[in-house]
């Protein structure tokens, strides 16, 4: 199995460290053959090379079996335009590598409930799956460009499109409490009715046993700091997306213990839901959690391991519940490092996972 690591850039690289070690720990004690390719993105990529993402990495990225990524964006090329930007090395992978259903869950842990904005009786009970259009709308629809004084993007989606992202929702919900909450901007755009019409009838078609119900993105976004535990799986495109999983995120603590998946493409995408943090960089504080989370999707999502999955997620949970904290998630508390909370997390995942992996999997 061979997986490309793009640490990319600010706190990426320590954070895709600690993934490693977390992944190194189970193929070491499940002996799964992984081979590791270490390549650039984002500002490193331009200081580098001149470009964002460069020829090898596209390369390396495509004939491996999954992708891990830290994080991409830096301060030093903010006044670049989008497309020479480190964040357009990031938009073309994820365009090149086909995957275009982003899973974003978001989870209450119990340990981290007095770290969340939202009161504990509002909060209790959280458990949503964000699953986010990836490549069309805004972000890639033409016509775009800029003038002196006009600008121009566009929001674009064809039934197809919105119909194979929509299946991965309700294919998600059959696995969990099967109800779909759709979101747009359906009275106000076309697209969202376009969007909507095409939820409808693939849930008719398709899917009669989920509960499917559609929102519009500005009451989702009120709903979820009022009543976030009424959502199972919300299904909605690139831009929501984006901004509803950053709000989701931080309710269940700290957005640095997030993670996404990239499915339905070629190779599959993960990578924590949180930015590249240039801030706390190269500090050692910054929390991993978001992406050894996103390496335990790998395992879920890429290698079929659901063992694996399991026991990094069983991993993370008993460390919290002990008491480690970043300093993200520590409420003034003392906190450990990053390599401390990664090395906690590695070792107690192996354990968990040489009592737990089924006995196939030890030959
Ligand atoms: C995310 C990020 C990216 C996005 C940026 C870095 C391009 O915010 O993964 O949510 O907007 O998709
Ligand atoms: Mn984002």
């Amino acid at each position: 199995m061979r997986i490309t690591i793009l640490p990319g850039d600010g706190i990426g690289p320590e954070v895709t460290a600690e993934a490693l070690r977390v992944i190194r720990s189970i193929s070491d004690v499940g002996k799964i053959d992984l081979e590791y390719t270490f390549e650039e993105i984002g500002g490193s990529a331009i200081r580098n090379s001149g470009v964002p993402l460069p020829s090898e990495t596209l390369d390396s990225c495509l004939r491996s079996d999954a992708v891990l990524l830290g994080s991409v964006g830096d301060p030093e090329f903010d006044s670049l335009p989008p497309s020479e930007r480190p964040e357009a090395g990031l938009l073309s992978l994820r365009k090149a590598l086909g995957g275009y259903a982003n899973l974003r869950p978001a989870k209450a842990f119990n340990a981290l409930i007095d770290s969340s904005p939202l009161r504990k009786e509002i909060l209790a009970g959280t458990d949503l799956l964000i699953v986010r259009e990836l490549l069309g709308g805004l972000y890639f629809g033409y016509p775009r460009q800029i003038t002196s004084d006009e600008a121009i993007n566009t929001m674009r989606y064809n039934g197809k499109e919105i119909e194979r992202c929509a299946r991965i929702a309700f294919e998600s919900a059959k696995k969990r409490r099967k109800k779909v909450t759709s979101v747009d901007k359906a009275n106000v755009l076309e697209v969202s009715q376009l969007w909507r019409a095409s939820v409808s009838r693939l849930a008719r078609e398709e899917f009669p046993e989920i509960e499917l119900e559609h929102m519009y993105v500005d009451a989702c976004a009120m709903h979820l700091v009022t009543n976030p535990s009424r959502f199972d799986v919300i299904l909605t495109e690139n831009l929501f997306g984006d901004i509803l999983s950053d709000e989701s995120a931080v309710l269940t603590g700290s957005l640095g213990t997030l993670a996404s998946a990239t499915i339905g493409g070629k190779v599959g995408l993960f990578e924590p839901v949180h930015g590249s943090a240039p801030d706390i960089a190269g500090k050692n504080i910054a929390n991993p959690i978001g992406a050894i989370e996103s390496a335990a999707m790998m395992f879920r999502y890429a290698f079929s391991n659901s063992a694996a999955a399991d026991a990094i997620e069983q991993a993370i949970n008993e460390v919290l519940n002990e008491g480690l904290r970043t300093v993200d998630i520590a409420a003034g508390a003392s906190a450990i490092s990053t390599t401390e909370m990664g090395q906690a997390i590695a070792e107690r995942c192996g354990v968990i996972y040489s009592n737990k992996r089924p006995v196939a999997a030890k030959a």
